[in-house]
């Protein structure tokens, strides 16, 4: 099963939309596809007790995250990195089991003209750092709101033939991992 991450806890997101029609397009090759929206991220997750005792409504999130065979990012880019809620995730995720072993890949977008790429080199290196596999092929998409049409979709052909092309690269990775 691939879970798709929408990076972001900010409502309106423009990358929640990016991840809803990545999880689409993994949809379309594998029904079990599911989408984590960290706008479901309790806010308790931010008291200072959380380190030693997490909010239950944290652990069908967590859990979510752990059950996932691969894991594709949607990584917007928030002060030339990735923004803080996403790594509040990462930070209260069950470590290492939730890093280690796992794979991972990544969608970057941005305002400006850099697309994500901070934001997605980022968090390659937090990965990197827990151990992950990640798959090397990303897609960057700059200036989303002009890549967004009227409803929030993404309609340029390009960009979505690299999404497709990321998808299907990306499950054909996670398979040989699982076999290896
Ligand atoms: C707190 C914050 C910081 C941001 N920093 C940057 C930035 O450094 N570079 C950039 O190109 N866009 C920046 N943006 C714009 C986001 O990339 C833009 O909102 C984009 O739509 C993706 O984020 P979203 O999912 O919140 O919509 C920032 C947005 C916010 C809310």
């Amino acid at each position: 099963m691939i879970l798709v991450v929408s990076g972001t806890n900010r409502l309106g997101s423009n990358a929640l939309k990016i991840a809803r029609q990545v999880w689409a397009i993994h949809q379309a090759m594998d029904a079990t596809a599911a989408l984590l929206d960290l706008t479901e991220m309790p806010l308790g997750l931010l008291a200072p007790q959380a380190y030693e005792r997490k909010p239950e409504a944290f652990a069908p999130m967590a859990a979510a995250f752990l059950k996932a065979d691969g894991i594709a990012m949607v990584v917007p880019e928030y002060q030339g990195s990735l923004p803080g809620a996403l790594k509040l995730f990462l930070d209260m995720a069950p470590a290492p089991e939730s890093f280690e072993g796992r794979a991972f890949c990544f969608i970057g977008l941005s305002a400006g003209g850099g697309g994500g790429v901070r934001p997605v080199e980022h968090l390659q290196q937090i990965l990197g750092y827990g151990k992950a596999h990640l798959y090397p092929e990303r897609v960057f998409l700059p200036k989303i709101s002009a890549l967004l049409d009227a409803d929030g979709r993404l309609r340029d052909e390009g960009m979505l033939e690299r999404l497709r092309r990321q998808a299907a690269g990306f499950m054909d990775f996670v398979r040989r991992l699982r076999a290896a």
